[in-house]
């Protein structure tokens, strides 16, 4: 049983149990999820929280980057998310485009994500420039959890999805974006693809929870993909490890049904409904007829 309040206890978890949880040291394990099964999944399994992921556009809506994604798709998502969680904190990205024009976009749309999505906080991506925005988001009551490092919004910036901090004044500038979150009152920072002694010294240097991904074993918590967690689809990142091949065993069920269709076999006895011996005669009897007139 956890210290205290995440490893499966029903407490709800919120932003006080993140900071709590890395005082106890205690790991936070959040996973992604998009639609209300994945969510009643990550909810039984025990995840502390889970993340409506802008990850939405590449594991579910089959584009290559994740910049397509708009408020509409992360507002909808993040409600069927909501209604499968009871426990678990629920942290819904804002997609690219929500946040960058003005602040006050930004609230409204946070703000959305809240009250229409059901989600306790929301996620955005960048380092000391977007500061003042997380200060005016929690000022306005929005917690919001930061991301730092490779952010995919930016891939066209990057030119690619490519480790960052990888030089010892890139991860300087990097522990000096976690400390201007940390003071503008984010609740915790996604480290995402940055070299693991950075990440461990981040961990060390801020008083609020690090979630890793592609951070190494140094972090307060780790985040996940659920699709590349359990095997559906091809690609696997190499920060990723597949604990179940489900894609496999959902293609492999659809074929055999397809199978027992062309086969005849499929639906049986088991998935048909009679009408009574009467009623069958009568319809015989009345066989064939002719549409009537009007
Ligand atoms: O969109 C997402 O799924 C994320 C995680 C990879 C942290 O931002």
């Amino acid at each position: 049983m956890s210290a205290v309040s995440g490893g499966g206890t029903r407490d709800r978890v919120t932003v006080a149990t993140f900071r709590a949880m890395k005082d106890a040291d205690e790991a936070i394990v959040m996973l992604t999820a998009y639609d209300t099964p994945g969510a009643r999944i990550a909810e039984a399994a025990g995840v502390d929280a889970v993340l409506v992921g802008d990850s939405l556009g590449m594991t579910v809506l089959g584009f290559d980057s994740t910049l397509p994604v708009t408020m509409d798709d992360m507002v909808r998502a993040t409600s069927a998310v909501s209604r499968g969680i009871s426990r678990a904190l629920l942290v819904a990205d804002m997609p690219f485009g929500s946040y960058q024009a003005s602040p006050d976009d930004a609230v409204a749309n946070a703000a959305r994500l809240l009250a229409e999505g059901g989600a306790h906080a929301v996620k955005l991506e960048g380092g000391a420039s977007v500061a003042p925005l997380v200060e005016r988001l929690v000022t306005a009551g929005i917690p919001v959890m930061a991301h730092v490092g490779l952010t995919p919004q930016s891939v066209n910036v990057f030119g690619g999805y490519k480790l960052q901090g990888a030089t010892a004044a890139a991860g300087i500038a990097l522990v000096q974006d976690c400390l201007a979150l940390e003071a503008a009152g984010a609740f915790g920072v996604v480290l995402e693809l940055v070299p693991a002694e950075l990440a461990a010294m981040i961990s060390e240097e801020i008083a609020i929870p690090t979630i890793g991904i592609g951070a190494g074993a140094g972090c307060d918590g780790q985040v996940q993909v659920f699709h590349d967690l359990l095997g559906i689809g091809d690609f696997t990142p190499r920060h990723a490890r597949r604990y179940a091949e489900i894609g496999v065993a959902m293609t492999k069920a659809v074929a055999a049904y397809a199978a027992d269709v062309r086969a005849g076999a499929f639906p049986a006895e088991a998935q048909t409904r009679h009408l009574d011996a009467d009623s069958v005669a009568e319809l015989e009897r009345s066989l064939p007829l002719t549409l009537e007139a009007d």
